[in-house]
């Protein structure tokens, strides 16, 4: 399977995001690159209690994107991260999916820095 930088619209190491700022504590942040395109590559961003983690908007599943609606990405108790086409769950640090059709997997994890207040996409791992 290809990574995510391969993938067409991947916004390169460098490019900017948002200010921290604009995440809330346990909320998601999303982004699309390459607009209204059926192949647009699709982000969030997670803030982990000051900890930013980002994902791949994409289930393991059926490579589709996880929510049908903007920044629908929790459970109803927000303990996870659920695929609203199948409802598998996320575990929120680590991406890995621990119940569904692709339990065992994980969303692919995109670096992310931190510079200054501002959140770009770091350098391929
Ligand atoms: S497409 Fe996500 S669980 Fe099936």
């Amino acid at each position: 399977m290809s990574q995510w930088f391969e993938q067409r619209h991947a916004p390169l190491p460098g490019t900017y995001l948002c200010l921290k700022t604009e995440i809330d504590n346990n909320r998601v942040k999303e982004f699309r690159f390459g607009g209204e395109s059926p192949f647009a590559f699709r982000m969030f961003i997670y803030n982990d209690n000051g900890t930013f983690k980002a994902y791949r908007n994409s289930c393991p599943h059926y490579d589709v994107p996880l929510n049908h609606n903007p920044d629908d990405l929790f459970t109803s108790d927000a303990g996870y991260f659920q695929c609203m086409t199948h409802f598998a769950k996320f575990e929120k640090d680590s991406g890995l999916c621990i119940s569904g059709p692709c339990e065992g997997q994980a969303l692919e994890s995109i670096p992310i820095e931190l510079e200054g207040e501002r959140l770009i996409i770091g350098n391929k791992n």
